[in-house]
């Protein structure tokens, strides 16, 4: 068989399969006797057991469907609701507070227990107990149970791009600077050959959140510095500080393969893509109008959606649910956490 008729057979049986899904919704639809039920299934009831960051958020109302659209999900932050949850979330950084307690009562049988956390192991705190206590966990990693990306990009309907205007080369918000991290030393190196315009708190030039977009959008660079190196973990730095605004990002972070998983390689300048960062200083200061104007391309295909509403989060575990293990628990988590091993249990 000719490749081209392969091509031709499959993107056919391709389309049979997507009219075969239109189908069976309309025929579903249609052959329910009138007065039978066929209704959605009784939903998820997720409780949160604390909030992240103690931050409370507004639950009224059917969160999950009415502000992000996912149908077949009930968030409630009641512990009263502890017997009826077939899900219950914990995050991570209060584990270990004082006063911080697991449920005392039995936990019902089959009821999940999730473990949920947006942080890098390097700024994890690894005095918890973890082990033989969560069935699913939620993170960032695409290994998780429920992968919960800082932001992903998604089809949109090609439309020229409007490039902001650019009044400036290089600029870097950051709130947290120390030295030991690896980012002070590549940035401390790279000032020699480049001028970069800090903000942020640790600059004490902090900008409101509303302001962030703005000013960052006048730079053509914007330097997109995770605090730690893990795979997988990319964050706000890429997806809203450098793609909403339209200021290309240079990234330090995972390996560029990793980055390719998730975006166009021309979407960004990685760090260990020069030599030095002298080489990167020079490519970034020569770099031409129209050879500038192809780390926007992408952007003809697909938009940006962000992820940053815990309760959102939250609820793409009812997302998630028809392909989550039934029955999986993590003897090791620590292990998962900070060794990346597997966790087969
Ligand atoms: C939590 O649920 C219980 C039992 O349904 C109810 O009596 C109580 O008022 C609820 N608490 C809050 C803060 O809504
Ligand atoms: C960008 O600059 C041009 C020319 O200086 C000006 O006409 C335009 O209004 C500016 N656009 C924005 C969004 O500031
Ligand atoms: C920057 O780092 C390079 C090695 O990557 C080194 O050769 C160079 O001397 C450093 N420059 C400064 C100013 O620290
Ligand atoms: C969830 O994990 C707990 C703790 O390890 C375990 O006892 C329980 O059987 C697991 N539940 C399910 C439904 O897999
Ligand atoms: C992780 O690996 C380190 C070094 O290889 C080891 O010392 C440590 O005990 C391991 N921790 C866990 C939780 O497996």
């Amino acid at each position: 068989m000719s490749l081209g008729h392969r091509l031709r057979c499959c993107s056919a049986l391709g389309s049979m399969v997507l009219i075969g899904l239109l189908f069976w919704n309309s025929s579903f639809v249609l052959i329910s006797p009138p007065g039978v039920a066929q209704g959605p299934p009784d939903p998820l009831t997720i409780l949160i057991w604390h909030w992240p960051f103690h931050r409370p958020m507004d639950l009224s109302g059917n969160v999950c469907l009415d502000r992000f659209g996912i149908g077949g999900c009930r968030l409630t932050g009641n512990r009263s609701d502890f017997p009826r949850a077939q899900v219950v979330v914990f995050h991570h950084k209060e584990l270990r507070e004082k006063g911080f307690e697991f449920p005392d009562t039995v936990r019902p049988l089959g009821q999940k227990w999730v473990w949920a956390s947006l942080e890098p192991p390097t700024y994890m705190h690894k005095d918890v107990e973890l082990n033989d206590l969560f069935n699913w966990t939620l993170s960032y990693r695409t290994d998780s149970d429920i992968f919960v990306p800082y932001g992903m990009l998604v089809p949109q309907p090609a439309k020229v791009p409007n490039l902001p205007n650019k009044t400036g080369q290089v600029s870097w918000v950051v709130s947290h600077y120390r030295k030991s991290q690896e980012r002070a030393a590549f940035y401390s190196n790279l000032s020699h050959y480049l001028k970069v315009d800090i903000y942020g708190k640790a600059n004490r030039r902090p900008l409101c959140p509303a302001c962030l977009l703005p000013t960052v959008s006048r730079y053509r660079f914007y330097l997109a510095l995770e605090n730690s190196r893990h795979r997988d973990y990319i964050t706000e730095k890429l997806w809203f500080n450098s793609f909403l605004s339209g200021s290309v990002p240079v990234v330090l972070g995972p390996p560029r393969e990793n980055y390719e998983r998730f975006v166009p390689a021309d979407s960004f300048i990685h760090v260990s893509d020069f030599a030095s960062p002298e080489h990167l200083a020079r490519y970034l200061r020569t770099l031409s109008d129209e050879r500038y104007r192809r780390y926007f391309r992408w952007r003809e295909r697909q938009g940006v959606k962000i992820y940053s509403d815990w309760r959102e989060r939250f609820c793409l575990i009812c997302a998630a649910q028809p392909n989550l293990p039934r029955n999986k628990v993590y003897r090791d988590l620590h292990g998962w956490i900070w060794n990346r091993t597997r966790d087969d249990s």
